[in-house]
């Protein structure tokens, strides 16, 4: 299992963390903790702006709602900002989404759509993940 696992999974493509504003996110994380900010990017589809912090050949994305109905909006309103979700990029997601569905796991999103630089993700219920937010990304 542990081999499928590190197969299916290639690696943590991002963590997603929340914020009020982008801008003073920036200022936190470029100017007093010292990471670079590589691009900041609007997506629509989410409805939030990103700025992706690359770390090793991870990154941090720094999430902030564009619109009251935005997720991170709601996630924000409940818990503040914070830890959001983790991201593990996949070679084949339509596949990945196939298989999870099959052994029960409950998909936000059934199929891929478009997130930041161009990739196609998808999000596990945290209810299937012991209350993390899992995304799956293919570049
Ligand atoms: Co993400």
């Amino acid at each position: 299992m542990r081999e499928r696992g590190a197969m299916m999974y290639l690696k943590i493509d991002h963590i997603g963390i929340a914020v009020h504003s982008l801008e003073d996110a920036v200022r936190v994380y470029s100017s007093a903790l010292g990471f670079e900010v590589a691009h900041i990017e609007e997506v629509s589809g989410q409805k939030t702006r990103v700025a992706m912090l690359p770390v090793g050949d991870c990154r941090l994305e720094l999430l902030e709602a564009t619109d009251p109905e935005s997720p991170v909006a709601k996630f924000i309103a409940k818990r503040g900002e914070g830890m959001h979700h983790i991201c593990f990029q996949v070679q084949d997601i339509r596949q990945e989404i196939e298989r999870l569905k099959a052994a029960g796991v409950r998909m936000i999103d059934e199929c891929p759509r478009p997130g930041a630089g161009g990739c196609q993700v998808a999000f596990v219920h945290p209810g299937s993940a012991c209350g993390v937010l899992v995304e799956l990304s293919q570049p």
